[in-house]
């Protein structure tokens, strides 16, 4: 068998610390993997969108990537569009010259449902941080031909939209189920900010949900209100950020943040009618968990893929059964869920409308520090790797 050589931007094992870990910095070097078998394809990454899970891998938080997989090196990069350069021989429903997504489902289990993710966590997998790189079918889905919209939107699509698609489907389904035999009204949905959550939100409101969605960025509020969705301004809580700690410990800490909470609930109050947020889409995590669960209205969902700043959370278990609430958590997507999330993207042209600058093949270490440092303009972070 042959070797594939290309030029790639490689992480590396970080060094063995107690319980501290060092960020690491992308090289760009020369990678080798062994060329495809019968059932891969060889391919050509085109555009990638650079998302968290690449930021938690760089910043070797929460866990070291490398260490984890039992690899020294490994390229990541899991959203992104590429062409087909060779399929393997008994591969019939791609050929040379697709265009295709990334699906980056990379140890299904038994059900198809993600345990690991290419290009992150599941081992001997290469990312699209990569001039070239092999797949299985499964990890690819073909752009409509003649679809109506650019590569790079298929790009920013291939992880934080289909991670939304499956969320909300499971999210919505769950809030109706909190309906016996009464019609429910249609359902008031908040999300914080965050790429997967402004696709949700987008989603929600084609669903005929009331949607509304907290920014603390004035471009993001005004696109909100253009696009029929409430604006709710985050600087007027500035201080909503709980942490248990503080809270205990700390009486100015406290009452900045009761302040906050108040202010917000009073918000949520008013835009509900006194009946709180039916579903909560929150991918935030730890800091503003205690608030989302007192701005759900009885028999609300929350629903969750992520943890952007915490993991950690708690709450009243009394609360949460008299209020009859509904967590819900998922995590990226089945094959078939990111089959149906394209198609109902291409008919309904839900796929963000991307306003952020394009950063170079050469510049991918500049996105790293820029996205890390939230100083990319957009949600969904476009870089060029090969020839569109
Ligand atoms: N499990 C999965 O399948 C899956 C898939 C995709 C993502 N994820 C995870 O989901 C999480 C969110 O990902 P993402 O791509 O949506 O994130 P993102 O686009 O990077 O979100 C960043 C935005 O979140 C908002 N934000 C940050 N800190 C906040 C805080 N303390 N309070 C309120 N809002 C805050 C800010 O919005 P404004 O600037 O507008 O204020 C910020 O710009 C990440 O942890 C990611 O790893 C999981």
């Amino acid at each position: 068998m042959g070797i594939v050589q290309t030029e790639a931007w490689v992480l590396y094992e970080g060094p063995e610390t107690k319980g501290r870990t060092e960020p690491a910095e992308l090289r760009r070097e020369v990678f080798s993997f062994p060329d495809i078998t019968d059932d891969e394809l060889l391919v050509e990454p085109i555009y990638g969108c650079w998302e968290a899970n690449m930021t938690h891998a760089v910043e070797r938080k929460p866990v070291d990537v490398c260490r984890l997989r039992n690899e020294k090196r490994v390229v990541i990069g899991n959203a992104g569009v590429v062409r087909i350069l060779k399929a393997g021989s008994s591969i019939t429903s791609l050929r040379e010259g697709d265009l295709c997504m990334v699906f980056c489902n990379g140890i299904p289990d038994s059900m198809g449902y993600p345990e690991r993710i290419l290009g992150y966590d599941a081992p001997n997998t290469i990312g699209v941080l990569a001039k070239r790189t092999k797949l299985k079918p499964e990890q690819l889905i073909k752009i409509p031909v003649e679809s109506r919209h650019d590569p790079q939107q298929w790009a920013a699509f291939s992880l934080r939209y289909i991670t939304a698609w499956a969320n909300w489907k499971r999210a919505f389904a769950c809030w109706k189920l909190q309906f016996d035999d009464e019609q429910p009204h249609a359902p008031f949905v908040c999300a914080w900010g965050g790429g997967v959550s402004l696709a949700e939100i987008m989603l929600a409101q084609i669903f005929g949900a009331e949607a509304a969605f907290i920014s603390s960025n004035p471009e993001r509020l005004k696109l909100m209100k253009e696009s029929s969705i409430i604006p709710i301004d985050k600087r007027l809580f500035k201080d909503l950020s709980y942490d248990e700690q503080r809270y205990d410990t700390d009486p100015e800490f406290r009452a900045r943040y009761l302040k906050s909470e108040k202010i917000f609930l009073e918000l949520i109050s008013e835009l509900t009618r006194g009946r709180g947020v039916s579903i909560f889409v929150d991918y935030i995590g730890t800091p503003v968990f205690r608030a989302t669960l007192k701005a759900l209205g009885s028999r609300g969902v929350i629903t969750s893929a992520g943890w952007k700043k915490g993991m950690r959370t708690s709450s009243i278990r009394a609360l949460e059964c008299m209020n009859w609430h509904i967590h819900v958590h998922t995590h990226y997507a089945r094959y078939s869920q990111g089959v149906e999330a394209v198609q109902f993207a291409e008919e309904n042209g839900w796929l963000p409308k991307l306003n952020g600058r394009t950063y170079k093949w050469d510049e991918v270490p500049d996105l790293a520090r820029d996205y890390a440092s939230g100083a990319t303009s957009s949600y969904f972070p476009i870089y060029e790797i090969g020839q569109a």
